[in-house]
This record gives structure tokens, sequence and C-alpha cells, in this order.
């Protein structure tokens, strides 16, 4: 199995991950719950708030049909964490030689960040071709991933960042992008005010836009 195979199939399916950046624990159970109501399974929990693994492990262990990640990957331990956490899947928004070693050798399912032809060379010889173009939008969106196909046809990208409710469907519909990422679906403020009713019909939206799973 290659580093990028099952990262492939969880990122078919899932099509929409939203980035969760929760502040407070209580918060992580009930939004998980309106996500996977409105039709989004796969969830990213970033490591930006002193709350974020505890409420990703707070959800594995309490939300059935969530499929949990962690976002901000940026060390290794951190990737070890996301292991014992039991998550399915870890994102970051770079890579170094030493996650992607990591992620490799623990075949755990993760997807390096990549801002430039040389970084997606270097993911892709460590055999990353599933990738997460990020920032997407301030990189030049659509536009980059069709001229980044030109000499990486192999390359699969999850792209995040400045991405939302307006032009995430165009994006999925790139034969080359498997998933976009973002935090449109549930912004701060709407946790932080507990609208997961909001947050429910916003996802239960978005999934009606799209082919959900991708073939
Ligand atoms: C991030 O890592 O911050 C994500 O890419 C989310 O970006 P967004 O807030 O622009 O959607």
């Amino acid at each position: 199995m290659t580093p990028t195979s099952s990262i492939e199939g969880l990122m078919r399916a899932a099509r929409i991950v939203p980035v969760l950046t929760i502040h407070e624990l209580v918060h992580a159970v009930p939004l998980a719950q309106a996500l996977v109501a409105g039709g989004i399974c796969t969830l990213e929990i970033t490591l930006r708030t002193a709350a974020g693994a505890k409420a990703a492990e707070a959800i594995v262990a309490s939300v059935p049909g969530a499929v949990v990640g962690l976002g901000t990957v940026l060390a290794v331990r951190d990737l070890q964490l996301a292991r014992d956490i039991g998550c399915a899947f870890s994102f970051s928004p770079g890579a170094t030689p030493e996650l992607l070693d990591a992620a490799a050798r623990e075949n755990h399912p993760f997807i390096p960040g990549v801002a430039t032809a040389s970084e997606l060379m270097f993911a892709r010889d460590r055999g990353f071709n599933v990738v997460k173009l990020f920032p997407a939008a301030q990189l030049g969106g659509i536009s980059a991933i069709k001229a980044l196909a030109g000499p990486f046809p192999d390359a699969l990208f999850c792209p995040t960042g400045g991405i939302g409710e307006q032009d995430f469907a165009n994006y999925l519909a790139m034969p080359n992008v498997l998933s976009v990422g973002g935090s449109w679906l549930a912004s701060a403020e709407d946790i932080r005010l507990n609208r997961w009713q909001q947050i429910e019909e916003r996802a239960r939206k978005s999934v009606s836009k799209i082919q959900m799973p991708l073939d």
C-alpha cells in the first residue's frame, strides 16, 4: 500500500471536509452531530486551540458516523497524537521530511500541504500524490490547480484556504480535486453561539450541490 492509497479513498468519499477550530470542549460533540446530521461526516479538527485534541477525542468517542482527522499537524508528535486518539487521517498546511517519513512509516493516512511545484515534487518523491493545496484561493485557486495538472497529471488535490459556499462546487468539478476544505460550514461565531441548526442546514445545502461520493 502506498502512503496515499487509503487517504485517496477517504477523500473521494468525503468531498467536503469542514475545517473546525474548537475553542471550548463542550462544543465538540454537538458541532460534529450537526454536521453528520447534515450529511457531512469527515471532519478536520485543528490543533490550533488548547481544546483541539480533546475535542477530536470526544468526537471519536461519542459521534457515531463521524470520520475524524486532525488538522494543523506540524510535528511528528502531532501525528502520534492523531494515532493515539484514533483519528482516521491528518492534514498539514505544509510538510517536513520528518512528517512525511513518519506518516509513511506508521502507515497513517496523511495529506501534506503544498504551495509550489517544488513542494509537490518533494511530496510525490516520497509517495504522497494526494496533497492539500494551501492556501488555495490565495495561490490562484482553480487556475493554479489547472496549471499544476500539466506537469503533474497524477497529483490529486484537497484544496483549502479561502474556499466558500459560492465556489466550493467549482473546485469539486475539477477532475483532479478529490475534496475541498474550509471553515465556511461552521465559522468560529456559529460555534461560539451554538448555532447547531444553522450548521446542519448549511451542511445539507452544500451536500445537495455536488456529486457525493466521487466514483
Ligand atoms: C485553514 O487551514 O485555515 C483552512 O484552510 C480554512 O481556511 P478558510 O477559513 O479560509 O476556509
